[in-house]
C-alpha cells in the first residue's frame, strides 16, 4: 500500500490528489474553462498564469480533505507529459519542491498512463493485460496495455483528435466550449439515424483496403459543415435541428470507435477493453461500446464520469503502481511537449529503496 499526492497542470485543470492505491482520499479540481471560454479554446499563456495562481491552493485544499499528514505520503508525483510546457512546469515545480522540502522520491507520470489508470480507481480487479481506448482533447489511441509501463500503440487518428472534433463540430453549430459535453446533452433528444455521415475509414496503401484500427475525424468535420450550410441555406439560419445533427454525429463516432476497438480487441485475444479521456464521459459511445462489447463477450470498463476528464486522482494511482514497483524519476527530469506512451520507462532510474 502506498500513498501519493499527484498534481496535474497540463491543460486547463489544476489539479491535485491524495491516493492509496486505487482509493481517493482527495481529489481537488480547479477548472479554468470558464477562463477560456470566451476564446473556444485553451490560451496557453493564460493557462499557465491560472495554474500558478490555484496551484497552492489546491495543494492546501487536498491535504485538508484527505485528512493524511505529510508523514503518512510515501511519494510525490506529477504530469510531465505530454502538454502545455508553461502549464506543466507550473505542476512540476510545485511537486519536485514538495519531494525536496518534504525529503520524498518524485515520480514523473505520462498524461495518457493516467487516463488508463483511471478504470483502475474505479475497479479494484482490473490487471492487464487489456486493450485502452484513449479518446480525449488531444489524442485517440487504441493503446494494448500489456503490464505496468508496457504499452503498444495499435492505431490512432489521422488527423484531429474525436473530442478536438466534438470541440470543432459545436463551434460551427454556435455552442460554447467544450463542446463534447453541450453536443452529449443535445445529442439526448435528436434522432441518431437522422443524417448519414461517413465514418472516416483510413484506406491502406495499394487499394488494400482500409485500415482496421486507425481513424479520421476531418472528412466527418467537413462533411458536417456541408449539411449545416445545406441546411442554412434551406431553412435559414435560426432553423437547424441541432438536436437530430447532434445525435447523429455522436453516433457516426460511437461506432466509427466502436467499430475499431472490438476489431484490435479480438485480433488481439483480449478480453477487456478500458475506456479513458475525456470522451469516455460520451453517453452515445458508452452505450453503444456496452451493448456491441457484450455481444462478443468483451468485458468494457468506463472511469466514473468525473474521472475522465483529467484529475489529479488518475495521475497519483498511475504513481502508486509505478512507486510499488520500486520506480522513481531522478529531480533533473525535465516536462516534454510530446513522448509516445511506449517511452515512459525513460521517466524512471529505477531503484530499490
Ligand atoms: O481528457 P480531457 O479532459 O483533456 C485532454 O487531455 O484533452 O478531454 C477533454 C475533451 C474535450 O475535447 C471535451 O469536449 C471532451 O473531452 N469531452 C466530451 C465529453 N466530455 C468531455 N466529449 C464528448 N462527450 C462528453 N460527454
Ligand atoms: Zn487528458
Amino acid at each position: 500500500m502506498s500513498v501519493i499526492l499527484a498534481v496535474e497542470s497540463s491543460c486547463d485543470e489544476t489539479s491535485v490528489a491524495i491516493v492509496k492505491n486505487r482509493n481517493i482520499l482527495s481529489n481537488v479540481i480547479a477548472s479554468q474553462i470558464k477562463l477560456h471560454e470566451k476564446y473556444g479554446g485553451v490560451v496557453p499563456e493564460l493557462a499557465s498564469r491560472q495554474h500558478l495562481e490555484m496551484i497552492n491552493p489546491c495543494i492546501d485544499k487536498a491535504l485538508e480533505d484527505s485528512g493524511v499528514s505529510w508523514a503518512d505520503i510515501d511519494a510525490i508525483a506529477a504530469t510531465v507529459t505530454p502538454g502545455l510546457v508553461g502549464s506543466l512546469i507550473v505542476g512540476v515545480t510545485a511537486a519536485k519542491t514538495l519531494a525536496m522540502v518534504h525529503n520524498k522520491p518524485f515520480l514523473g507520470i505520462h498524461h495518457l498512463e493516467g487516463h488508463i489508470y483511471a478504470s483502475y480507481l474505479n475497479d479494484p480487479d482490473l490487471e492487464p493485460p487489456f486493450l485502452c481506448l484513449l479518446v480525449s482533447g488531444g489524442h485517440t489511441s487504441l493503446i494494448q496495455v500489456k503490464s505496468s509501463g508496457i504499452y503498444e500503440n495499435i492505431g490512432s487518428t489521422r488527423d484531429d483528435a474525436v473530442g478536438e472534433a466534438f470541440d470543432k463540430v459545436a463551434r460551427l453549430l454556435g455552442l460554447p466550449y467544450p463542446g463534447g459535453p453541450v453536443i452529449d446533452t443535445l445529442a439526448k433528444s435528436g434522432n441518431p439515424k437522422a443524417f448519414k455521415l461517413p465514418e472516416g475509414r483510413v484506406s491502406l496503401p495499394n487499394n488494400q483496403g482500409f485500415h482496421p484500427y486507425d481513424s479520421s475525424f476531418s472528412g466527418l468535420k467537413t462533411a458536417m459543415l456541408r449539411l449545416i450550410t445545406k441546411l442554412k441555406e434551406e431553412n435559414g439560419d435560426d432553423n437547424l435541428p441541432i438536436a437530430d445533427l447532434c445525435a447523429s454525429f455522436q453516433f457516426t463516432v460511437a461506432k466509427a470507435l466502436t467499430k475499431r476497438s472490438i476489431r484490435a480487441c479480438l485480433d488481439l485475444n483480449l478480453t477487456k477493453i478500458a475506456v479513458g479521456g475525456g470522451v469516455a464521459a460520451n453517453s452515445g459511445l458508452r452505450q453503444h461500446l456496452q451493448e456491441e462489447g457484450e455481444k462478443h463477450n468483451l468485458q468494457i470498463f468506463f472511469p466514473p464520469l468525473k474521472l475522465c476528464t483529467d484529475n489529479a486522482a488518475m495521475i497519483a494511482c498511475a504513481a502508486c503502481d509505478h512507486f510499488n514497483h520500486h520506480w522513481r524519476s531522478p529531480l533533473s527530469l525535465g516536462v516534454a511537449s510530446r513522448m509516445n506512451i511506449e517511452q515512459v520507462r525513460k521517466l524512471y532510474q529505477e531503484t530499490t529503496i
